[in-house]
């Protein structure tokens, strides 16, 4: 997690630095903090508290002239959020400054040895720990600050993005990664630094990612210079071309991210599939799929790995593959997969789902997956993340940025995405009728239209926000396609509006949480028109006989539902297999509106993180 921004030009750094924190300051914002070189020394300022807190005291105790900075905003891993552990950190010298994204495993080893030298430590971190490796390496090496840090991170376990200057060699910036996202924007003399490119997305759209053992030295009026940590081969960058727009980071007029990003689903679901389906022709098309699709055919079992709401879009993929392309799926947390030796053979294919490309466990399934042979397919949102570059091939969900941390339109795009892998798999291997097949292009083409008719229902269900917002605790309950979704509404409403919620397939209901329905507890229970119906309408009125309150996502025109429920969300009528793209929105804003009603910081909920680069 942390955000980390650096630049060196002819330019303020002050501004950019600060504006690049506040668009990063979904990966944490718990402190924030900023190092500038003014001419002659270091003008360090930090604090507990956001980046807006931090502009605050910037601006009434350093001096913020100067072309050479670094900025950072945390999320803290050791050490509680405080003043003295914000970054930057100093070195003993008081030289070298350092910011850093990630965690030192080994750090308890290195800072005895430095306390045995003589070093003494301000805070309780890490990375004040490594920039003071990085000085002993320098002074007893006798070498440059990149040989020292190159030297100093051979010899940490961990993870790490971090960009580090010497104020007496004011030219340069040396960054390196393990793990942790770092870019570098490549302008006329002037070079940025960055956890993702968002924060240079105006001044430059050339920028190098580094690879993981990967440092750079960053120095003016030079090339950056980009070599293998391990061997010390100088490497030749690749530079990438960015597609991202500052349009596309900005709220538009709305008041949060969150909600600008769930009303931006009719188009980028369109975006997910423009190019690839062409329903009216009766082709799916994806360009990372196609090498691979004998892969897919020959596959004993799909095991799909992601975390979260990604492990929710898994979720549904599940019942899609299954269904349509009769193979075995399982869906696991990373986190439990990666350390459970799972049985993985050369004849799996492990799907990887992540709309950041960078959450930690994610990345170890995928790693440990690849070394048993599997074949490996990412679905990403962001371009050139690094689970997008360590998977064997993939697919992009073109959802654009996500910066609210509750994931909406990542969700609905990767379904979009698993969807169409799924049909073109199933039409490959003979598995689904030609007029299902058919029938299920044309649905898909229509899904942004019906997103952007149960969008039209907001007022009414800010209208049911109203009503329970102060409720304690609610249930969500789904059967088939939609018990993944009544997971997602419970994770959507808890993250941020932080009341309890509960996901449960319907019928699972009678072997426990039945136990806590009463006339105080919320059920919100998806019952749109499937193979299910007449059982969810039944579990309706169980919960109605326990005089739970009833709040029912229905298909548009539904009566019988209508009647026994206390409030209805209404969505356009669409296949059952794809119903999870419509009957999430809903879900989507009512936990918004709870929350907003609440006054919680939406986009930014406590104690998270919107990648979660630690395990
Ligand atoms: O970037 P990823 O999709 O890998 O992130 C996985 C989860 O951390 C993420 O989906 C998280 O659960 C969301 N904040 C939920 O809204």
């Amino acid at each position: 997690m942390c955000g980390i921004v650096g630049y060196i030009g002819k330019r303020e750094a002050y501004p950019i630095i600060l504006n690049g924190l506040k668009r990063l300051e979904y990966r944490g914002y718990d402190s924030a903090g900023i190092a500038l070189y003014d001419g002659s020394g270091i003008q360090l300022c930090k604090t507990q508290g956001k980046v807006s807190d931090l502009e605050q005291k910037v601006s009434s105790h350093i001096n913020t002239t100067g072309s050479l900075g670094i900025g950072h905003t945390r999320w803290a891993t050791h050490g509680v959020p405080n003043d003295i552990n914000s970054h930057p950190h100093y070195s003993n010298s008081g030289n070298l400054v350092i910011i850093h994204n990630g965690i030192i495993e080994n750090y308890a080893s290195i800072k005895k040895e430095l306390l045995k030298r003589g070093y003494t430590f301000q805070s309780d971190t890490d990375t004040e720990v490594l920039v003071n490796l990085i000085e002993e390496v320098k002074k007893q090496e006798d070498v440059k600050l990149g040989k020292a840090v190159q030297i100093a991170l051979n010899q940490v376990v961990g993870a790490y993005a971090i960009a580090v200057f010497d104020k007496n060699k004011p030219d340069e910036i040396v960054v390196a990664k393990l793990g942790s996202p770092l870019a570098i924007g490549i302008g006329e003399d002037e070079f940025f630094v960055a956890s993702d490119a968002t924060p240079f997305i105006e001044f430059t759209n050339n920028a190098i990612y580094l690879e993981d053992e990967e440092m750079a030295i960053i120095r003016l009026g030079r090339e950056v210079r980009v070599r293998k940590l391990k061997n010390d081969k100088l490497v030749d960058p690749y530079i990438q071309e960015l597609k991202l727009n500052l349009e596309q980071i900005e709220k538009g007029g709305y008041d949060h991210f969150m909600l600008k990003e769930i009303y931006e689903q009719p188009s980028v679901i369109k975006d997910t599939y423009r190019g690839r389906l062409l329903a009216k022709k009766g082709i799916v098309k994806l360009g990372g799929l196609e090498d691979h699709i004998q892969k897919f055919v020959n596959a004993n079992r799909i095991i799909i790995v992601a975390c979260g709401t990604s492990w929710h879009a898994g979720l549904v993929a599940e019942y899609i593959f299954e269904d349509w392309a009769r193979v075995p799926v399982e869906v696991e947390y990373a986190s439990e997969f990666r350390y459970r030796n799972p049985i993985i053979t050369e004849k799996d294919v492990v799907i990887a789902i992540s709309q950041s490309g960078e959450t930690a466990d994610t990345l170890a399934a995928i790693k440990l997956a690849k070394q048993k042979g599997a074949f490996v397919y990412g679905v990403c949102n962001v371009v050139g993340s690094t689970i997008s570059r360590e998977t064997h091939s993939g697919t992009y969900t073109h959802a654009g940025p996500e910066i609210g941390v509750a994931s909406t339109k990542a969700f609905t795009t990767q379904i979009t995405v698993l969807t169409m892998i799924a049909l073109r798999l199933a039409k490959e291997k003979g598995t689904i009728s030609q007029s299902n097949y058919m029938k299920h292009l044309h649905e898909l083409e229509l899904i942004p239209d019906h997103v952007g008719e149960a969008l039209k229902s907001d007022e009414k269900i800010q209208a049911i926000a109203k009503v329970f917002k102060d409720a304690a605790n609610f249930l969500y309950l789904g059967r088939g396609y939609n018990f993944p979704v009544a997971l997602e509404g419970a994770l959507k409403l808890k993250e941020i509006s932080y009341i309890h919620a509960e996901g449960y397939p319907a019928a699972e209901m009678k072997h426990g949480p039945i136990a806590l329905i009463d006339e105080q507890m919320p059920v919100v229970v998806i019952a749109v028109n499937s193979n299910h119906y007449e059982k969810v309408v039944s579990n309706i009125e169980e919960i109605k006989a326990r005089k739970g309150k009833i709040i029912a996502v229905v298909t548009e025109g539904d009566t019988t539902v209508k009647e026994l429920a206390d409030y209805i969300m209404e969505v356009p009528k669409t296949v059952e297999s794809l119903s999870p793209l419509v009957t999430t929105i809903p879900l989507q804003l009512l936990s918004y509106h709870i929350a907003v009603m609440l006054g919680k910081n939406v986009d930014q909920p406590r104690n998270l993180a919107k990648s979660v680069t630690v395990e």
